[in-house]
């Protein structure tokens, strides 16, 4: 385990734990703020965060990015990360192997930034996180509390571009996120 971020990412960038590293341009290790409340963990870069090297700059994080300023969360006092740092072929979902070859990263960003919150998009999120027996549907906008972390589960930016009728219920996870920042 690593003390700082900027170690983490040094070993990232040389990281070839699994077959993802073979096509990635950039690894993207997540950005926002070291001492953030909340983290945020979506699934991993797609073609626009393989590109520039940072995470949700995409559509899918021009969406999140709206959904923040609606609600009145700024990006600089979050921080974002994902499962795997490395972008998979045609952003297919990342293989059991492939996330679990990567998770230790994620922990270790975890024990550095000390969330009390983290808000898990999307179902690779949460399975990986918190087990396979979880699922978006069921479990979205339900705070789950584990070794101190509150945890909510909500959907993935990217689905709400698919089905709009998904977007109220975004907000409204990000609602409660707000309301439970004020707690701390
Ligand atoms: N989708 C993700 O899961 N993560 C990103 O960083 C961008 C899109
Ligand atoms: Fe390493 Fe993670 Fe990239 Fe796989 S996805 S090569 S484990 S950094």
């Amino acid at each position: 385990m690593y003390e700082k971020l900027e170690e983490i990412n040094e070993v990232v960038r040389n990281c070839t734990k699994c077959n993802l590293c073979k096509n990635r341009t950039n690894t993207v290790l997540g950005s926002g703020n070291e001492n953030a409340k909340v983290m945020f963990i979506g699934e991993g870069p797609g073609a626009d965060e393989d590109k520039i090297g940072e995470p949700f700059v995409g559509k899918a994080g021009k969406l999140m990015n709206q959904a923040f300023l609606g609600i009145g969360i700024s990006r600089e006092e979050v921080y974002i990360s994902n499962i795997v740092k490395c972008r998979p072929p045609n952003n297919r979902t990342p293989l059991k192997e492939e996330a679990e070859a990567c998770l230790d990263y994620l922990r270790n960003q975890v024990m550095i930034i000390k969330p009390k919150i983290i808000v898990l998009l999307g179902n690779t999120a949460l399975k990986n996180i918190l087990g396979e027996e979880y699922g978006i549907t069921a479990s979205r906008g339900k705070w789950i509390e584990k070794k101190g972390i509150k945890y909510l589960p909500t959907f993935h930016p990217a689905a709400l571009l698919r089905d709009e009728s998904k977007k109220i219920d975004f907000w409204n996870d990000l609602k409660l996120v707000k309301k439970e920042l004020e707690n701390y």
